[in-house]
């Protein structure tokens, strides 16, 4: 990534040189400000309403027909989860305000990124702000911190797992803006998660057992098994591998915060469907849980989405990928669902396994892992590299970065209907 940092020392051109030493007894005049529209005050350019308004709309129906048409949920849990999704609301809006202000920002402390699918084209030379996954992560914060004042009462059990989530999701920002300013090494940054699950791991106090799939029952003789300790060491891996797949799975415009919003749509399809499904109040809370955070992600993703669509006017920076991969592990790990986590995650998982040659040392790994880009045709073409991108154009053929990212989009909404179909014909017989 082309990343200069604000604080480097002035160099002096050659030309200023010469200018200083035939001026050397006059003192300089004081340089002129920047001309505007050339520095880097430059607004960006506009989102995309109409195509985000649509693609809400598609995603966040059937849910909200689950949730307030279909199934019979209690008045004090349907309360809580729509003060919830009004509070998104308004996070939408803010965060889709605060991006083209904080661009600004970025762009002056010199955080961009070069658009490298487009390189060749004018567009190419663009500097696109980066890291704006900063802007979703802080009003996340403020949404889930003003929901907490609004939901839990000081005694709720529930107060320390959501504590310890937030802090999780917190500290996995901070580390991935320290990543996006320092541009750590990408080995390094793979264990950035690992740190960022500490506050999760040490807090937890719930559960620690599996509920043995039915037809395994007969050869382990029991019906539950409680791990413990290997129980903490699952949820630290899952934290790990949630976090580094959505940021690996990256490099076409709209990829990164479509993938989220494609996945954070199913969580929430899925908690509504099991809170409808079951009597249980623990295991309804559990989801709804999962719902307090999962609703204000899709929120503020998708006005992020709105700017980072093709073409990109902002980046979204590992500050986001990060966060998004945490957020979703920790309501995994806390709503019980992970293995249907991991189910939403078959495109990621794939990408992954694609990637673990590149990633374990066995094979070159280059900083971008991207596919060729013509700038003739506007045409990608896909490289030797082990990625999901890649592997998908080399066997349907080149496409242009938009339809490729709708493609994998489709893909991942694919892999979460799978998981939804799996589930329906599983149940009864597998748990
Ligand atoms: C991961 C991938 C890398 C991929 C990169 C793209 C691995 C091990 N690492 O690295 O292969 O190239 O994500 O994000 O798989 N960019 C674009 N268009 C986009 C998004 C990003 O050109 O739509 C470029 C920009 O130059 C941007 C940079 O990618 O500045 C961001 O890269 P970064 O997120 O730092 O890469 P990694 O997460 O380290
Ligand atoms: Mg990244």
């Amino acid at each position: 990534m082309a990343r200069k940092r604000a604080s480097e020392p002035t160099k002096i051109t050659t030309k200023e040189a010469i200018v200083t030493s035939d001026k050397e007894t006059k003192p300089l005049p004081p340089p002129p400000p920047p001309p505007r529209g050339t520095s880097n005050d430059q607004p960006i350019a506009p989102p995309k309403k109409g195509f985000i308004f649509k693609l809400s709309l598609l995603l966040i129906a059937p849910y909200f027909y689950l949730l307030l048409f279909h199934y019979q949920i209690q008045h004090d849990l349907i309360k809580p989860i729509l003060i919830n999704a009004g509070l998104s609301l308004a996070g939408f809006f803010l965060t889709f305000k605060m991006i083209p202000v904080a661009s600004k920002y970025v762009l002056r402390r010199n955080l961009f990124g070069y658009d490298i699918n487009k390189k060749g084209t004018p567009q190419g030379t663009v500097k696109v702000p980066e890291s704006l996954g900063i802007v979703v992560a802080v009003v996340f914060m403020v949404l889930t911190i003003v929901f907490q004042f609004l939901n839990f009462a000081p005694d709720s059990n529930w107060l320390v797992e959501y504590n310890a989530a937030l802090a999780s999701i917190c500290f996995m920002t901070l580390l991935g803006f320290i990543d996006d300013v320092l541009d750590v090494p990408w080995r390094v940054k793979l264990l950035l998660p690992s740190i960022a699950a500490l506050p999760l791991l040490m807090a937890y106090a719930g559960h620690t057992t599996i509920i043995i799939p039915k037809p395994l029952v007969p050869y382990i003789g029991l019906k539950v098994l409680d791990l413990g300790f290997i129980y903490k060491i699952y949820m630290w891996f899952l934290a790990i591998f949630c976090t580094n797949c959505i940021n690996i799975h990256a490099g076409i415009n709209g990829l990164e915060a479509g993938q989220t919003v494609v996945i954070a749509s199913a969580i929430l399809i899925h908690n509504v469907m099991q809170i409808g499904a079951s009597a249980d109040p623990e295991y309804q809370q559990a989801h709804a849980f999962s719902v307090y955070l999962v609703q204000p992600l899709l929120a503020t993703s998708l006005a992020l989405l709105s700017y980072n669509w093709y073409p990109s006017s902002v980046f979204v920076g590992d500050t986001y990928t990060y966060f998004a991969g945490m957020t979703m592990a920790v309501v995994g790990i806390l709503g019980h669902f992970s293995e249907t986590l991991l189910i939403f995650f078959l495109a990621q998982v794939l990408n992954f396994l694609l990637s673990v040659p590149q990633l374990f040392g066995f094979k070159h790994c280059p900083r971008h892992r991207l596919p060729r880009f013509d700038p003739q045709t506007g045409l990608l073409t896909g490289t030797n590299d082990g990625t999901l991108v890649n592997f998908y154009l080399r066997m349907l053929g080149r496409k242009t970065e938009n339809s490729l990212c709708v493609h994998l989009l489709l893909v991942q909404a694919l892999g979460c209907c799978i998981c939804f179909g799996l589930r329906y014909l599983l149940t009864g017989w597998y748990k």
